[in-house]
């Protein structure tokens, strides 16, 4: 039986299809289905680099696109909430405008394997 509820993380070593399913300068939306639950993540690509975060704004906690796939701003430089405007950068999901200044997406790991995205583990948390 598979749960309906949310989780904001996924294991390692998922292959969630290849790298070029997303355009350079774009990003999109990816839904896993778990035992767990389910998970709501999106990718941004640029060049050969990828960055993927849990669509969750850490404002009000809602997924940021009411587009689907619609997470950049029109010149592609920073990730948008569409609903009340908050920006991140790209590579490090940090807020730098709107009303969750200061605060950061939820990182989810994903790397590209031989052409393919696949979810990676999260980095260790800083000790103390
Ligand atoms: S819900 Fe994202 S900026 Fe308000």
């Amino acid at each position: 039986m598979t749960a309906t509820g949310r989780v904001f993380a996924t294991p390692a070593g998922v292959r969630l299809g290849p790298v070029d399913a997303i355009m350079a300068g774009k990003a999109r939306n990816y839904v896993l289905q778990m035992r767990s639950g389910r998970f709501h993540g999106f990718i941004v690509r640029r060049g050969d680099a990828v960055f993927g975060y849990v669509d969750r704004c850490p404002h009000a906690g809602v997924p940021l696109a009411q587009v689907l796939d619609d997470y950049l701003t029109p010149g592609g430089d920073h990730i948008a909430c569409s609903w009340h405007g908050a920006l991140f950068d790209i590579e490090d999901g940090l807020c730098v405008g709107g009303p969750c200044l200061g605060q950061r997406l939820t990182a989810w790991p994903v790397v590209v394997d031989a052409g393919e995205i696949v979810t990676a583990v999260p980095p260790e948390p800083p000790i103390a």
